[in-house]
């Protein structure tokens, strides 16, 4: 019997992924949906996959307050390699654009503090044609990194078979824990299954990965974070219990910054990644970003909710026949976060409701609005109470038992 405990306990030790990493959901910047696949250093050398773009990056993130706000992540994506692995079989930088290699580009960053985060892919190659991690080159990518004093892992899923992904994921948090260097890591695993079960099992994710995409790549335009938004409350009560502390879902990088979204709706992705307790990635270039969005990316109370030590992914509770949904979080010490958002294409809209309505047992609450910063009131079960909300649009409001 002890023996069998002993060895029970040996599996769960191994299976799992005790890294004891990511108790919030992490935050930082990720390459991937600003810079893409962009090789091209001869003509755009600004805005080229090199190692100079990451140290740029990673010196805006320092002295530009980022870090100190938790945007402590400097993480690169596909297409940092060299289109071959070495005569050893070890993958290599490009080293064109990554001249002085990866160690040197990890001890740069965790000179300014920062943790540097690498890409991989389950499979033949990555979804650029980079030299993929097959079943037999798990155990020396990981490492690798490692050696590299890599920080985090993504670990894509391109060409891949669905038996491939079952044993290479799990393979690589069994590596990546023997290697003994905490390495946070990042399953692109569900969202090349579908997202959902019985293709996924989100209870084996949770043990073996700190945060997985669920769903498709985002893109530079509304429509495309309105298509997360759907996916994210359409399979919520699936979602929301397997997110916490630890492992988080991801509804991938913040698109702020960049050209696709309105000061309306980069508030409104902000304010719902925020209630999706999903990961903070900015991919957006950090050397010209306007004050407006700073605001956004850099709003405190808003990261305090969304680093609510708790963990609670939050979920939509309301949809009224107007177009206006409503999002709740429930947080540390009773809090509350709400989301009052409008997918209406008109005008702002006149939204009149109370707690009771949005299914609240208990009041007073004092009411904090996220972005002004200002004090809305005291808010009772039944006060009825009128929020103005601009198309395409959100107001949040911090709720606290005062
Ligand atoms: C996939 C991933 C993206 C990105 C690209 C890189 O599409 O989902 O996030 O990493 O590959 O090629």
């Amino acid at each position: 019997m002890k023996l069998m405990v002993t060895w029970l306990a040996l599996v769960v030790q191994v299976l799992s992924l005790e890294n004891g990493l990511m108790r919030t959901p992490p935050m930082g910047w990720l390459a991937w949906e600003r810079y893409r696949c962009n090789v091209n250093c001869e003509e755009d050398p600004d805005n080229c996959v090199s190692e100079d773009l990451f140290i740029e990056m990673a010196d805006r993130l320092v002295e530009d307050g980022w870090i100190d706000l938790g945007y402590n992540h400097i993480n690169i994506d596909d297409c940092w390699m060299a289109c071959e692995r070495d005569e050893n079989g070890i993958l290599v930088a490009d080293p064109k654009r990554f001249p002085k290699g990866i160690k040197y580009l990890a001890d740069y960053v965790h000179s300014r503090g920062l943790k540097l985060g690498i890409y991989g892919n389950m499979g033949n190659k990555t979804c650029m044609g980079y030299p993929g991690t097959t079943l037999d080159k798990v155990t020396l990518d990981a490492q690798t990194f490692a050696n590299w004093t890599v920080d985090m892992l993504k670990l894509d899923g391109c060409f891949s078979s669905p038996e491939d992904r079952a044993q290479g994921y799990p393979a690589m948090a069994k590596a990546l824990n023997a290697t003994g260097r905490p390495i946070a890591y990042s399953c692109s695993w569900p969202a090349y299954d579908g997202g959902l079960p019985p293709e996924v099992n989100y209870t084996l994710l949770k043990d073996i990965c700190n945060l997985w995409r669920n769903y498709d790549d985002i893109e530079d335009s509304w429509q495309s974070v309105l298509s997360i938004v759907d996916w994210f409350t359409k399979h919520q009560d699936m979602l929301q219990p397997v997110a916490g502390p630890g492992h988080w879902n991801d509804p991938d990088m913040l698109l702020i910054g960049n050209y696709g979204l309105s000061f309306e709706q980069a508030k409104a992705q902000m304010a719902l990644w925020t209630i999706f307790a999903a990961p903070l990635f900015m991919s957006t270039d950090l050397r010209t970003i306007s004050a407006q969005n700073m605001d956004i990316l850099q709003n405190k109370l808003m990261i305090m909710i969304n680093q609510d030590p708790l963990g609670i992914q939050g979920h939509k509770i309301l949809k009224t026949k107007d177009n206006i949904e409503v999002f709740v979080r429930p947080l540390s010490k009773k809090a509350r976060a709400l989301v009052f958002f409008s997918r209406r294409t008109d005008m702002p809209y006149r939204f009149k409701t109370t707690l009771r309505s949005l299914s609240f047992t208990e009041s007073p609450y004092l009411a904090l609005d996220v972005f002004s910063g200002e004090l809305v009131g005291i808010i009772n079960l039944d006060s009825e109470f009128t929020v103005i909300i601009n198309p395409s649009g959100v107001i949040m409001w911090y709720l606290t038992v005062p």
